[in-house]
């Protein structure tokens, strides 16, 4: 951990370019809009070592499978999302010789991230030659306000000499995924064309006939005024491009801007695509940078005053919390229910840009208490889309009926290839349907349950009743042979969690069933019929519940990772050798599967999942047993501890924990934010402030506070919607404040009832 990046509440600063950090400052400092998104790459040339990355949200490819022992079951194809047309890309020339930051004498450089507005900004002098020297601006967002537009304004000012400069502004959509498996171009050549000041390329995936097609214009000023110069077009195989000439004159600025459109075929008929980025790009014309800029200031504004998070007292917390709203901001803006979030979102390849169980189990609750209904909502709607999916995929592993959700996703399809994940991580089931539960319980809305969640949650069911043995000489149901969410020990049988959340989620499709049954008779008549359910499945179904089989340490007084748990030589993750960490990259394969240690949180999942249901001894016996177990090797592992100490009054545990998650990218606590932001981890992050020191929870529909503020923190506080109600909570050293700005609530602060009527605002002292 070597951290390079300048503390502050509301930007991420680097002060000085380092060729070595630059990859890592790509990811960091990515920009993205829900729909589009890019890694922080040049403008300008950089022929250094570099990951050029633009994402088109929703647009993938099936890259044939690379495996080297085939099992049945493994998906052929898999997918990843794709590495789209640059249309940042500008080619600077001063008097012949090419601006390539790798090159030439770089001083006073400074990228800044604007968070509280939206852009990115970087400055620099560059020295073609000691007498030829130059000031550069550069600043660029993609517009959260339109959702297709990104715009750059790059400012050239030669401070002691006039001389010639040519811009090349291009468009270069012949752009290869790193993570290719067999080293393919995934784009074709759709067209291409340029005239006048813009450019228009449009690309074609080779299969599934995804189309982007990216339009832009160019325009030249000095200091201010519009340089009517004509512009060379330029084309090749999927590239456009504009070339300019200028005189350079000292201590005057030319300024570039660059106004581009990228439109898909997901969003628009093929046919009318040309003619959608066209509308769009004059649009933004018209409005200007400035304008642009400023709307999407204002969009940051609005998203800043639904989810932000305030840390007093600890700068450094401040920046880490404001940097993970940000990019889950950035990232995931619901409008789509096509899409889902990447565990890497707009920031890099690894991963595949695909959708795992970190959705419903760590990304949900920040959207559900940060935006409206909507926004979480879409991402239940995403699974309920791919069922038909999870049904097929059940069936190719050889269940006659039910649904299994694929580990890895893009389009409803199985993206991963790991026969101990693929077939043996099935816990992933649990977590969709608790997502089910937690968005009902959370607001209090039945819409989604009624109309598709039950009919999700009785196929997982469906799956768990297969899935499950009876041992017919113990007279209990056991599950054998799975990974749970510690992945770090495979093929295990009973892992207690992977029990517990099959069990629960037979009880919760019950007792939905139940109260479909009751309050709406005529629909349950409806759903027992299209899904044909019978008698016999749902007596099955209580059978399971009775007679599931949980291993429990009874000494101890904890529940078994998995049945032979005990077996392993146990010991503390303080008793190793530091050298020895990270184990994934210390130690074999074979050595950490036998090993007792703990890649991330497994029964303490459980006892975050389904908090309500165990007293705080058994929180308290688990965690003291399991956390010093525990490496977290898992970016997802911390938030789950942290909020848990918190629970049980850890303080400086949950404090430590907390560390972990807040600043991993932005102090590249893993060594590898050069492949992309841990995006995913980043939700978990919010939840621990949230959930951990604020305290929230959702108990049977109420709302419940239980503040602990760390002893580094002089205060916090953050924003969550709840229901009708807005609250603004605020936690100093002496009491919790919560300002109600909407419809009252009913909430419980430090167990005591209090009615928070519109505008009033109560404050209650720590106990
Ligand atoms: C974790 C999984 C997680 C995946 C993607 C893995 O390292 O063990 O739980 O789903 O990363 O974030």
């Amino acid at each position: 951990m070597n951290p390079y990046l300048k503390e502050n509440s509301w930007s991420i600063i680097e002060e000085s370019f380092d060729p070595k950090k630059h990859e890592i400052s790509e990811s960091v400092f990515s920009i993205g809009n829900g729909h589009m998104g890019q890694r922080a790459n040049f403008e300008e040339t950089y022929s250094g070592k570099s990951l050029q990355g633009s994402y088109m949200a929703g647009v993938y490819y099936p890259d044939k499978t690379r495996v080297g022992w085939w099992k049945n079951g493994y998906p052929e194809y898999f997918a990843k999302v794709l590495n789209s047309t640059n249309w940042i890309g500008l080619r600077i020339y001063i008097d012949g010789e090419e601006l390539d930051i790798n090159k030439v004498k770089i001083t006073n450089f400074v990228r800044e991230l604007n968070m509280r507005e939206g852009f990115l900004k970087r400055k620099f002098t560059a020295y073609l030659h000691e007498d030829k020297g130059i000031d550069i601006e550069a600043v660029r967002f993609v517009s959260a306000a339109d959702k297709e537009i990104g715009a750059v304004s790059y400012q050239i000012t030669p401070f002691n000499f006039n001389g010639n400069l040519e811009i090349c502004s291009y468009l270069d959509g012949d752009i290869k995924n790193t993570d290719a498996n067999y080293d393919e171009k995934f784009w074709e050549e759709a067209a291409q064309n340029a005239f006048a000041n813009r450019a228009h390329v449009t690309v074609r995936t080779k299969k599934l006939n995804f189309q982007l097609c990216s339009l832009m214009e160019t325009q030249i000023y000095r200091d201010g005024e519009k340089l009517r110069i004509s512009a060379v077009p330029e084309e090749s195989s999927k590239y456009a491009a504009v070339n300019f000439h200028a005189d350079l004159i000292q201590g005057k600025t030319v300024t570039i801007y660059k106004y581009a459109a990228n439109v898909t075929n997901r969003d628009h008929e093929e046919s009318l695509l040309y003619q959608a980025a066209e509308e769009a790009l004059d649009k933004a014309v018209t409005k200007g940078f400035n304008l642009l800029k400023e709307e999407q200031a204002e969009a940051w504004k609005k998203k800043w005053n639904d989810s932000d998070i305030v840390i007093d007292g600890d700068l450094s917390a401040q920046q880490g919390i404001r940097f993970n709203i940000f990019q889950l901001n950035q990232t995931y803006n619901g409008e789509d229910a096509r899409l889902n979030i990447g565990p890497k979102g707009f920031t890099g390849e690894k991963y595949g840009g695909s959708t795992y169980w970190d959705t419903e189990a760590y990304c949900l609750p920040f959207y559900l208490a940060t935006s409206d209904n909507q926004t979480a909502r879409n991402l239940l709607v995403y699974r309920h889309n791919h069922l038909g999916k999870a049904k097929e995929n059940a069936a190719k592993l050889g269940f006659e009926k039910g649904a299994f959700y694929p580990m890895v996703t893009m389009n409803g399809e199985e993206s991963h290839n790991e026969w101990e994940i693929t077939f043996e991580e099935i816990h992933r089931n649990g977590a969709i349907a608790h997502a089910i539960y937690n968005f009902t319980n959370y607001t209090g809305n039945t819409s989604y349950l009624l109309d598709k969640g039950v009919e999700v949650l009785v196929e997982i069911s469906r799956f768990w009743e297969e899935r499950v043995n009876f041992v017919t000489d113990k007279g209990v149901y056991m599950i054998l042979g799975v990974t749970g969410p510690n992945e770090y020990e495979n093929n295990v049988n009973n892992n207690w969690y992977t029990n517990r959340i099959a069990s629960w989620t037979l009880e919760y499709t019950l007792e939905v069933l139940e109260f479909i049954k009751s309050e709406h008779p005529q629909l349950y008549r409806e759903w027992t019929g299209s899904l044909a359910l019978k008698e016999k499945e749902t007596e099955k179904w209580k059978d399971i519940i009775n007679r599931m089989y949980y291993p429990i340490e009874e000494k101890k007084e904890i529940f078994l990772q998995q049945d032979n748990f005990m077996d392993k030589e146990l010991m503390h993750v303080n008793e190793l050798d530091q050298k020895h960490l990270p184990i994934n990259q210390n130690w074999s394969w074979d050595r950490i599967l036998r090993s007792c240690f703990i890649k991330q949180a497994d029964v303490l999942q459980g006892l975050h999942f389904l908090n309500h249901e165990f007293d705080i001894y058994t929180k308290k016996r688990n965690f003291d047993f399991y956390e010093p177990m525990t490496v977290h090797e898992s970016s997802l592992s911390p938030c789950v501890h942290s909020i848990l100490a918190c629970e049980l009054g850890y303080k400086e545990k949950a404090y430590e924990m907390y560390l972990r998650t807040a600043r991993l990218d932005l102090d590249n606590y893993n060594n590898d934010t050069e492949d992309g932001c841990h995006i995913t981890s980043m939700a978990g992050t919010w939840m621990s402030v949230v959930q951990g020191f604020g305290g929230m929870k959702v108990i049977k529909g109420v709302l419940h506070f239980n503040p602990l503020i760390p002893d580094q923190w002089d205060a916090f506080s953050f924003k969550v919607v709840f229901r009708g109600a807005r609250l603004f909570v605020h936690v100093d050293k002496e009491q919790i404040t919560i300002a109600n700005e909407a419809d009252a609530a009913e909430v419980f602060v430090n167990s005591e009832k209090v009615v928070l009527e519109p505008g009033r605002k109560i404050s209650i002292s720590h106990r």
